[in-house]
This record gives structure tokens, sequence and C-alpha cells, in this order.
């Protein structure tokens, strides 16, 4: 049992006051719609004392005070930035791979009109993994339309760290073991020290952005495909339908697919979007109007 000067929940006894907190928690949603969880706000001292060390400002308290809108644009973009989760993995395992060869790429590229590129949008791809993974299977398998330049990827984060990494292509041994086979490592991607560096062909494929989804997507035009996976789940639940709605409404070319992750929302004809599978993809079309 706990002493009754413990606090209830473990993770509450960390470095950051509630009001700390609470201003934080409201300038994410401001700034990027993620909605901070008070549960893990120990994540959000281990994030935060860097930053605050790189401004030699003694601690958060001080940061979040530092923080006053139109202050310091750079310190906020940096804590904005670093207060994103980043978790991610390639997308090849063996039913996922199979799920989109068989069926996703092959309706994408039936469904664009002759003469255009093929477009993805990687649209809060992290690191780099999701739109990396596609460039590995058009390549194996629309080796063609890959080559003739005719393959567009756009892969766009809020966080420019992250958006550095994926133009970079650069990823750590634990990195690549995550969902990549050795086969395609092997093809793709060149030893450099302890790292594995994309090759140029698969790196030019990429356009990376940095685009908050929250705000005006500039350059994004109507693709065949956008994924949109383990980002929804940090907004608070009327902005996971508006982005959805807009990615429908603007970014998705007839006939395009959205791929989700396994836990984002399931959507329906209400949506505006029928799910076409097969497990274990969360992969919608575009709902034919009534
Ligand atoms: C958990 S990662 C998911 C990465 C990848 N899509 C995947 O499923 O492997 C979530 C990503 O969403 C990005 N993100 C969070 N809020 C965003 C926003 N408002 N606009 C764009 N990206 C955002 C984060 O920076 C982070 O890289």
């Amino acid at each position: 049992m706990s002493s009754p000067s413990a606090p209830a929940d473990p993770t509450l006894a960390d470095a950051v006051s509630e009001a700390d907190f609470l201003a934080l928690q409201r300038l994410m949603l401001e700034q990027s719609a993620i909605l901070l969880d008070r549960r893990r706000s120990y994540l959000v001292d281990v994030r935060l004392r860097p930053v605050a060390r790189r401004y030699q400002l003694p601690g958060i308290t001080e940061l979040v005070r530092a923080l006053r809108p139109g202050d310091h644009p750079q310190l906020m973009a940096d804590t904005v930035d670093a207060l994103t989760t980043n978790e991610t993995s390639f997308l090849l395992t063996p039913a996922t791979m199979e799920a989109l060869v068989e069926e996703v790429l092959p309706a994408m590229v039936a469904g664009r009109d002759p003469g255009q590129p093929l477009t993805v949008w990687s649209a809060a791809c992290s690191s780099g993994q999701e739109p990396y993974s596609f460039a590995v299977l058009l390549r194996e398998h629309h080796r063609a339309l890959a080559e003739a330049g005719q393959v567009r990827i756009l892969a766009s984060d809020l966080s420019p760290t992250m958006v550095m990494r994926c133009a970079a292509g650069r990823f750590s041994r634990i990195e690549v073991r995550r969902g990549l086979p050795s086969e395609f490592l092997d093809r793709y991607f060149q030893r450099d020290g302890r790292d594995h560096v994309a090759v140029d062909e698969l790196r030019a494929m990429l356009s990376p952005l940095v685009i908050n989804l929250v705000q005006p997507w500039p350059g994004i035009p109507r693709c065949h495909l956008v994924i949109l996976r383990n980002v929804l789940r940090f907004f608070p639940e009327p902005v996971r339908y508006q982005v959805i709605e807009r990615v429908r409404r603007t970014a998705l070319a007839p006939g395009g697919r959205l791929l989700l992750g396994s836990d984002d929302p399931i959507l329906g004809p209400s949506d505006g979007f029928e799910p076409v599978g097969p497990a274990p993809l969360a992969c919608y079309r575009l709902a034919e109007a009534e």
C-alpha cells in the first residue's frame, strides 16, 4: 500500500508540475492537435529536458514560460517536434506484403490515368520506414514504372527532425530488423558503419516534406494512395474525422485508396469510404456516390 503522501499514480511522480503540463497540453493541441496524455507526463519531462538544456533554460517551468506566443518561434517549433511520438517500422512482414502486393498496389496502378505518375502520400511518415517500404515494393513489383520516374512518394511529417531522417534514408541495425526482409536489406541498402543507408534510386523516389495535418497541405495533389497510419490516435476524436474528411475531399484521386493503422478508427459509408481489406490491412476506397 502506498504511503499517504505518495502520488496515487507513480507516473505522476515526475518533474512536470500540473500547471506546466496543462500549458504544454494546450500548446500541443493548438499547434499540432496532439492531445498529450497526463498518464504519460514522464515522457514530457524526458523529451523536453534536452530542449531546455539546448536553450540554456534551467528546467521545464522556465521553458514553458519562454513559450509565450510569438516570442520564440524556434523554441516553439523545437518543443512541438520533441513532443511527437515517432514509433514506426518497415511494413514488409510476409502477411502485410502479400496484402499490399496482391490487392493494394495493382488497384492503385490500374486506377491511374495512363501517363500519369503513380502518387503515394505517406502523411505522418516519421523517420521514413513506411514510405521506403512502398519504394521497395514498387521497385520490386512495378519496376518499369519506378525506373521511368513514374512513381512519386510524398513523405511528410510534422516533425522536421523526422523529415530530415527520412530524407537521409539512414537506419540503425535495430531499425532494419523491424519489418524489413533481409533480401531487401541486401538489395536496397548499403552498409555505412553501423547503419544501413537507402540506395540513391530508392531515395530519389521520395519527396520529403514538413506538413502539419491540421494546417494547410501545400503541394499535395490528388493521390492514388494516402497512408495515414498511427497518427489519428493522437488527435481528439472530432479532429480525426476532420482530417479523414479532408483526405476524402482534397487528397484522393478517383478510385484512390486510404490506408489506416489497425488501431485507427474503422470507417464506413457514412465517412465516405468502403473497407477493401484485405487483412491485416485497414485499407479503404472512396465509397460510390449514391
Ligand atoms: C506513431 S508515428 C507513426 C508513423 C508511421 N505512420 C507508422 O505508422 O509507422 C506518428 C507520427 O505522426 C506525426 N504527427 C503527429 N501529429 C502530426 C500532425 N499534426 N501532422 C503531421 N504529422 C503528425 C508524428 O511526428 C509521428 O512521426
